[in-house]
C-alpha cells in the first residue's frame, strides 16, 4: 500500500501504444489516471538515460510500449528498446531500485483494452513495491517531462546506435 497514487511514465511509440492509449480514451475504458504518456516516433528512440532520468524525476514506475515484434516501422527499434530496457533494469538493480519498476511491452494500435490493462497491472505492481525511494515531487508538468527527452527534432531514420 502507498499513501498516494504511484506515478507511472509511459514511453509510447506513436504508431502503436500511443494510438492504443488514444483508443482506450475514445472507448472510455477505465484505467488508473496516474500515467503520464510521452510519445516517441519509435521506442528505438528510448535511451537508457531517459529511463533512468524518469526515476530521477519522480516516476515510481516506467513503461516502454512499442510495436509488436516484426511490426516496428523502423525495423528493429523495438528490439533495440528491449535491449536498453534490460540494461536499464540491471543498472536499477545495481543501485538498489527494484528492476520490476520498469517494463517493456509490445502491442498494436488496435489494443486499447490491452493498454488499459498494462497501466492497471503496472499500477498494482508498483503499489505492491511501494513508492520509489527516488521520488521527489512527481512528474507534474511538461517541463519536467521535457527534461527526460531532449527537445531536439527527433530523427526518424538512421538514428540507431
Ligand atoms: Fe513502433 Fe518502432 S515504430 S516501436
Amino acid at each position: 500500500m502507498t499513501d498516494r497514487e504511484p506515478i507511472l511514465l509511459a514511453f509510447c511509440c506513436h504508431y502503436c501504444a500511443y494510438a492504443a492509449a488514444d483508443l482506450a480514451g475514445s472507448m472510455r475504458l477505465q484505467y488508473p489516471e496516474n500515467v503520464r504518456v510521452l510519445r516517441l516516433p519509435c521506442t528505438g528512440k528510448v535511451e537508457i538515460n531517459y529511463l533512468l532520468s524518469a526515476f530521477e524525476y519522480g516516476a515510481d514506475g516506467v513503461i516502454v510500449a512499442g510495436c509488436l515484434e516484426g511490426g516496428c516501422h523502423f525495423l528493429e527499434g523495438n528490439l533495440r528498446a528491449r535491449r536498453r530496457v534490460e540494461r536499464a533494469k540491471e543498472i536499477l538493480a545495481e543501485i538498489g531500485i527494484e528492476p520490476e519498476r520498469l517494463e517493456m511491452y509490445n502491442l498494436s494500435s488496435a489494443e486499447g483494452g490491452r493498454f488499459a490493462q498494462i497501466v492497471s497491472e503496472m499500477t498494482e505492481r508498483i503499489c505492491r513495491l511501494g513508492l520509489s525511494p527516488l521520488h521527489r515531487n512527481g512528474l507534474h508538468n511538461d517541463r519536467e517531462l521535457g527534461n527526460i527527452v531532449e527537445q531536439e527534432e527527433p530523427t526518424l531514420q538512421g538514428e540507431a546506435k
